[in-house]
C-alpha cells in the first residue's frame, strides 16, 4: 500500500482518437466541474486530438489538469501538411507530448530516429516529453523485452543535452497489453514493475544525475490500477480507453491514490 506524503502519483489520460471535438469539450468541462478530485498527491493531464485541444485547453485553464500533445513535428514551421509543430503546441499551452506511443511506431511507422527528434523538439520547445517505450507480443515471446527497451532508451537518450532539475517522464506500455477495442491483457504488475526498474536503471546510466518517472500504460482499469501504483518503481499510469468516460476516470484515480 502506497504510503500518504510520498511522491506525487501521475495520471495522464491518451485520448486517442476516441472521442471527437463536442465529446472532448464535455469531458474537459466534466473534468473541471471534479477539479478536486485532481488536486493534492496527484499529477494529472489529459492528452486530446489536435483539432480539440485549444478548446479542452480552456476549459480545463483554471485546474490543476494539465493538457498535452498526443504527437509533435520537429520543425517549427514550414511545408510539413498535416502536422503540428513542438512550438505551435507551446504557443497554445501545452505542457506535455506524448513521444513515441506505439500506435505513432506501428501504425504510422515511427522510427526511434524520428522519436529522437520529436523528444528533443518537445524539450527545446519547453514541453515535458513523456516517452512511450514498449516490446510487441513477438518480442516478449522471443525474450527480447530487454533489449528493445534498451535499443528504444539508447536512441533517445545517447548523449542527449539534459537540462539539470528536469524529470524525464517514461511510460512502459507493452504493446499487445494496449486495449485493442476491447480486449485486454494488462502485465503482470511485478513484471511491469521489472520493467519500470529496469528502464530507471537505463536512464540512470544514460543520463546520469536526472531523477525519473516510469508510468505503465496497457488496459489499466479502476479494477487493476492500485496493483500497479501500489509499487514503488510505478509512479502512475498512462491510460487509454479507461479514461475517455469521466465515471471510469475518476474511479480509476480514486481508486489509484487509496
Ligand atoms: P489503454 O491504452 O489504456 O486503452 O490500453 C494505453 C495507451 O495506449 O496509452
Amino acid at each position: 500500500m502506497r504510503m500518504k506524503n510520498q511522491k506525487p502519483l501521475y495520471f495522464f489520460a491518451n485520448w486517442k482518437m476516441y472521442l471527437d471535438y463536442a465529446e472532448s469539450v464535455a469531458l474537459a468541462q466534466n473534468i473541471a466541474s471534479h477539479a478536486s478530485a485532481f488536486d493534492g498527491d496527484v499529477i494529472s493531464a489529459v492528452f486530446p486530438n489536435a483539432l480539440s485541444f485549444t478548446a479542452v485547453r480552456e476549459a480545463l485553464k483554471n485546474t490543476p489538469v494539465g493538457v498535452g500533445a498526443q504527437n509533435i513535428y520537429w520543425i517549427g514551421k514550414g511545408g510539413c501538411t498535416g502536422e503540428v509543430s513542438a512550438d505551435m503546441y507551446a504557443g497554445i499551452g501545452a505542457t506535455y507530448a506524448l513521444v513515441g506511443h506505439s500506435e505513432r511506431r506501428h501504425m504510422f511507422n515511427e522510427t526511434n530516429h524520428e522519436v529522437r527528434q520529436k523528444f528533443e523538439a518537445a524539450v527545446a520547445a519547453g514541453l515535458t516529453p513523456v516517452l512511450c517505450v514498449g516490446e510487441t507480443g513477438k518480442e516478449r515471446d522471443e525474450g527480447k523485452t530487454n533489449e528493445v527497451l534498451e535499443t528504444q532508451l539508447r536512441a533517445v537518450f545517447s548523449d542527449l543535452v539534459w537540462p539539470a532539475d528536469t524529470k524525464v517522464i517514461v511510460a512502459y506500455e507493452p504493446v499487445w497489453a494496449i486495449d485493442r477495442g476491447g480486449e485486454v491483457t494488462p502485465c503482470d504488475p511485478a513484471k511491469a514493475e521489472e520493467a519500470c526498474r529496469l528502464i530507471r536503471g537505463f536512464i540512470n546510466a544514460l543520463l546520469p544525475g536526472s531523477s525519473s518517472v516510469l508510468l505503465y500504460g496497457g488496459s489499466a482499469r479502476p479494477n487493476n490500477v492500485a496493483s500497479y501504483v501500489s509499487r514503488a518503481d510505478i509512479d502512475g499510469v498512462l491510460v487509454g480507453a479507461a479514461s475517455t468516460k469521466i465515471e471510469s476516470w475518476l474511479q480509476l484515480i480514486e481508486a489509484g491514490r487509496k
